[in-house]
């Protein structure tokens, strides 16, 4: 009986295009979707733009647009290219839905009926330069678990924990690396480890792969922390039943997201999302990357538990890209947005040479360059397009487009290609698409030294009826590894389906042989990766992103406008007297004369000069400042310095002889 199947993949963020690292993770889950689809099994594929958080508000803000213009456009953006990549999703959603809204209320109201959801008072890091709390990804510093460094203030890229933003170390704000101040706010928290039993339960009984289940342990045996579900605003995202300004955490309503796609797919199309969700009539699927493991096997199937509903039936966990052995790098151009690549190279290039990597673990997968335009140049069009390219133009010419019968040796062939059917099927089952490749390029090769065997180039002078025997053989090898490639290389296929003028094929058309049948015109199938395609295309990589970096390590502050800039009023003042500060080993105390009025001003500057040096000096003076108070005393404004600090402070001064107070430029 078919299956009835709903497959996820994580939902990719709605502030940033989607790139070759994003790709795995999208072939990987489309050839699982389409293997099932292509066994007539019923399968649902479901993804979503991630639309919530302060990234997208703050990429917003920087744009100069609303957060809902930037995700609308990124959506279009996003689908194009997942169309271009062969992706086929049932559905592609958006979190900022009316059905994520109206699940995330649900379930959050299910929480806190169970008792599960607590109110508590959080120091929060609030950055007093930006004027704003600072969001977990807002802050960097060390992660409190295994101490790495330069680490976002949610979770861990290297150690794959989560922690609270004020758990680490020797946090700065990430705009203006200010380190930020404590301030106090009424957060929600879910009571993560009262269903610590249950979800003990679950994933022995199967829900995380074998591979994953050392790191679940883990974070067993450290504690399940409860789990801050809360923002304060400003911040872009569902505000909280009965609250004014605050919100629901990105990451709570982010996996609810799957239901919401699967809800307006259900309802656009006449099902039951209730039964499809949680009835267990349906199988379901989530395929994510290994760095979100704790969000998937624990909050969010602790959230469904805790509201009543079905937790999905397994995870399927993937690793990272690497390409040449390394990081993408936006420098070394390998940095490849799904969007470059389509301008120079074949999609179905790289879904054939990740389906060739994947094997379903959990292991990262590297993209050798050479390797890549090896792998598609010998097997994919040297053994699995040659096949047809061999035969297809000389039925056409010699035989009248029309396939014959087998003879025995074509029998035996086919019997060998039938063969393997079953282990395909199971290979693909199990996600290890790396060895359904290396099987049919075997197989390639067999039906290939059956070409050299029987020479129809030589018996076509001779004997048109051998020779027919022989190509039907060789265009239904074609047709059988079509079959075992098609959820792989979907635009090939449907090549192959319309030169042999058939009809859709599935795995339940291997056996089905096709003889006394009339084929179409051949037409192509793939071309030969051209080298120095890949080539310009890393290089415009590299371009894009200048010689060294894309940008500052610390992103830009959001702009201000002139008219801001306006507002500081600098005016030339003489330094009077300059002392050391007793305690503070990198202030200066300067007093200034400013035209007459007396300033005093607390300059980071010891380090780079000496008192004796200053007095008398003309400065550029920042009058209009608000006067700062400090534990050194009040300082009045500012004198124009700048440099990386320490030594390397550099102050600006003026020509001795320019007037004290006047305005300058
Ligand atoms: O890590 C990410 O890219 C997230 N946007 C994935 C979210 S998956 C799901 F939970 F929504
Ligand atoms: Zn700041």
């Amino acid at each position: 009986m078919a299956r009835k199947i709903v497959v996820t993949s994580a939902l990719p963020y709605a502030n940033g295009p989607i790139h070759i690292g994003h790709l795995v993770e999208y072939i990987q889950t489309d050839i699982w979707v389409r293997f099932h689809k292509t066994c007539g099994n019923q399968c649902l594929y479901f993804c979503a733009d991630d639309t919530h958080g302060t990234p997208v508000m703050i990429t917003a803000r920087a744009e100069g647009i609303e957060p809902e213009q930037l995700i609308e456009r990124v959506h279009k953006e996003h689908i194009a290219d997942f169309n271009g990549f062969l992706i086929e999703f049932d559905n592609y959603y958006s979190t900022h839905s009316p059905e994520n809204k109206y699940l995330s209320e649900l379930i959050f109201n299910r929480l806190s009926e169970a008792g599960s959801v607590v109110k508590r008072n959080v120091e929060q890091a609030y950055c007093e330069k930006c004027k704003m709390s600072l969001p977990d990804r807002y802050i960097r510093g060390r992660c409190p678990r295994c101490g790495a460094d330069d680490q976002y203030g949610d979770s861990c890229d290297k150690c794959g924990g989560t922690h609270e933003p004020t758990e680490l170390i020797d946090p700065r704000c990430a705009t203006c690396s200010t380190p930020p101040v404590r301030r106090q706010s009424q957060h929600y928290f879910f009571k993560l480890a009262d269903y610590q039993q249950q979800l003990k339960d679950l994933i022995s009984g199967g829900y995380a792969q074998k591979s994953t289940v050392k790191k679940l342990d883990e974070w067993f045996k450290t504690g399940l922390k409860d789990w801050d579900i809360s923002r304060d605003g400003p911040y872009f995202g569902f505000k909280i039943p009965g609250e004014e300004n605050k919100f629901f955490y990105v990451w709570l309503d982010a996996p609810i997201g799957y239901m919401a796609s699967a809800k307006n797919y259900c309802d656009n199309n006449g099902l039951d999302f209730d039964k499809l969700w949680n009835s267990g009539e349906y199988e379901v699927y989530h395929f994510i990357g290994k760095d979100i493991m704790y969000f998937h096997a624990l909050f969010f199937p602790a959230m469904l538990i805790a509201a009543g509903l079905k937790p999905a039936d397994k995870l399927f966990v993937h690793g990272f890209l690497t390409v040449n052995g390394e990081k993408m790098s936006k420098s070394r151009g390998t940095f490849v947005r799904a969007e470059t690549y389509l301008k120079y190279l074949d999609p179905e290039y790289l879904r054939y040479y990740y389906a060739g990597k994947l094997s379903g673990g959990i292991e990262d997968i590297d993209l050798s360059v050479d390797d890549f335009v090896n792998k598609v140049n010998s097997d994919m069009v040297g053994k699995l397009a040659n096949l047809a390219s061999r035969s297809g133009p000389m039925l056409t010419k010699n035989l009248d487009a029309e396939l014959g019968r087998l003879d025995d040796s074509g029998k035996e062939l086919i019997s060998r290609l039938t063969a393997a059917k079953q282990q395909i099927i199971d290979n693909y089952e199990n996600l290890n698409f790396a060895a359904v490749v290396r099987t049919v390029a075997a197989l390639a090769d067999e039906a290939n030294r059956y070409v050299e065997k029987h020479q129809p180039w030589v018996t076509v002078k001779t004997d048109l009826e051998e020779t027919r025997s022989t190509l039907t053989a060789v265009i239904n090898a074609v047709r059988i590894l079509t079959i075992y490639l098609k959820p792989i290389l979907p635009g090939y296929a449907e090549k192959v389906e319309k030169f042999l003028n058939v009809d859709r094929l599935h795995f339940a058309d291997v056996e089905a042989l096709l003889v006394n049948h009339r084929i179409n015109r051949f037409e192509k199938l793939v071309d030969r990766i051209d080298r120095s395609k890949v080539n310009e295309m890393i290089e415009q990589n590299k371009e894009a992103a200048g010689p060294e970096r894309s940008g500052p390590e610390e992103p830009i502050a959001p702009e201000c406008t002139i008219d801001d800039f306006a507002k500081i009023d600098m005016r030339i003042a003489k330094i009077t007297r300059a002392e050391s500060v007793e305690g503070a080993d990198k202030l200066l105390r300067l007093i200034l004369d400013v035209g007459g009025l007396e300033r005093e001003v607390l300059a980071a500057i010891a380090q780079a000069y000496k008192p004796d040096q200053l007095t008398g000096k003309m400065v550029v003076y920042f009058a209009n400042l608000k006067p700062r108070k400090m534990r050194f005393g009040l300082s009045e404004g500012m004198i124009l310095a700048s440099g990386t600090g320490g030594k390397d402070v550099f102050m600006l001064t003026v020509d001795p002889g320019a007037q004290p107070g006047q305005r300058v430029s």
